[in-house]
């Protein structure tokens, strides 16, 4: 096999915070241990596609790994597969998939870094089939990715959420009020339970389990004959009723998954405010889970995965993502990554854990 001289680099899918981590340990991994030089793509594979991409050295990488977003750009929607543009007027899809692999070429690529979710990785596989050795990375600050425990960017929205809730607290506290704090999640609650769990909830909602009205306003009205004249609410953004479905706040053209949620918090806080006659208001917490630095635990995480992926392509790996098992750093192909989303297992201990508190699921 002959030494790689040259790779490519990608964010793709939303942003999280990491990222720019992970991009700074691929730099210097590649070029300090490897002699490899680097070439971002800027705006994911929207700059794979038109060629769009600028050279990292160690001078640009200096000084990033406590920085949010990424310096390389990001879009969720351009999937180079079902690439969508307006001509004429009319929205066309085409596959232009050849001209990202025309470019890789071109530029002499031994191998591309594909720092994403499912949806950037479900590409990278595609493009990994098509012949161009791919090593994908776990980002999503949902951590909804099977084959890792972990994905970098979740415990730093998990803190953000928590700080959100202990604000929150003291304002309830005052005004005697339900809070409901909406977060991010879409078919996955891990950021609410984490985040209700170290925040002190009342009340945790997560899509794995469809909560019944009655039962949320159960453990409020409980609490006030506790004395405790307020509650904290958590919910998912993809969280339900068990009689109503999802609450969908708009749809993207051209991204892998269109549907974008929002609006769960303040049905809910509506119907308890209607349901108990006690003031309820709604927080929904929205990008600010994914903007801002990351915590030291997600800086570590996204060095080591960024470093990992170098050492993935220096050996030959393709079509695998690097992910962590018993907080060791390994790979597994990016078939069983993309597989199924990860949900919340309903009978996890940390589910009991939080049942055993009291806290209500709305079960
Ligand atoms: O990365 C996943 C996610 O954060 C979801 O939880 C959320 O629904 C979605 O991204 C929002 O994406 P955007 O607003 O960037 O389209």
């Amino acid at each position: 096999m002959e030494p790689i001289k040259r790779i490519g680099l990608l964010t793709g899918g939303g942003d999280c915070p990491g990222l720019n981590a992970v991009i700074r340990a691929v730099t210097k991994t590649a070029i300090n241990l490897h002699g490899i030089e680097v070439f971002g793509f800027l705006d994911g594979f929207k700059g794979l596609v038109n060629n769009n991409f600028t050279k990292l050295d160690l001078e640009r990488v200096s000084g990033i790994a406590h920085t949010g977003g990424t310096i390389l750009g990001t879009t969720n929607r351009d999937n180079p597969f079902r690439y969508y543009s307006v001509e004429d007027g009319k929205e066309i899809y085409s596959d232009e998939s050849d001209r990202a692999i025309d470019n890789i070429n071109c530029l002499g690529l031994d191998g591309l870094i594909v720092i994403g979710g499912d949806g950037s990785l479900n590409i990278a596989h595609l493009f990994s089939q098509k012949g161009v050795p791919i090593v994908g990375v776990p980002k999503t600050i949902d951590n909804d990715l099977s084959a890792t425990e972990v994905t970098f960017g979740f415990y730093t929205a998990v803190n953000t959420a928590s700080e959100a809730l202990d604000k929150l607290h003291t304002t309830a506290e005052s005004h005697h009020r339900v809070m409901v704090l909406e977060v991010m999640g879409r078919y996955a609650g891990w950021i609410a339970l984490y985040a209700g769990l170290s925040g002190g909830a009342d009340v945790i909602l997560i899509p794995e389990i469809p909560y019944h009205l009655d039962s949320v306003i159960e453990k409020i009205n409980y609490r006030y004959t506790q004395d405790k004249k307020f509650s904290i609410i958590v919910v998912a953004e993809g969280a339900k009723p068990n009689d109503g479905e999802m609450v969908v706040s708009k749809m993207v053209t051209g991204s892998h998954d269109p549907i974008r949620l929002g609006g769960i918090g303040q049905k809910l806080a509506n119907d308890i405010e209607i349901t108990t006659g006690i003031e309820s208001r709604v927080t929904v917490l929205g990008h600010l889970q994914r903007g801002g630095g990351p915590i030291p635990y997600d800086r570590i995480l996204s060095t080591r995965y960024g470093v990992a992926a170098v050492e993935q392509l220096v050996e030959g790996n393709s079509d695998v993502m690097v992910s962590l098992k018993d907080n060791v750093i390994t790979s597994v192909p990016l078939v069983e990554a993309i597989r199924e989303i990860r949900k919340v297992p309903v009978d996890s201990d940390i589910v009991l854990a939080a049942k055993a508190l009291g806290i209500s699921f709305g079960d």
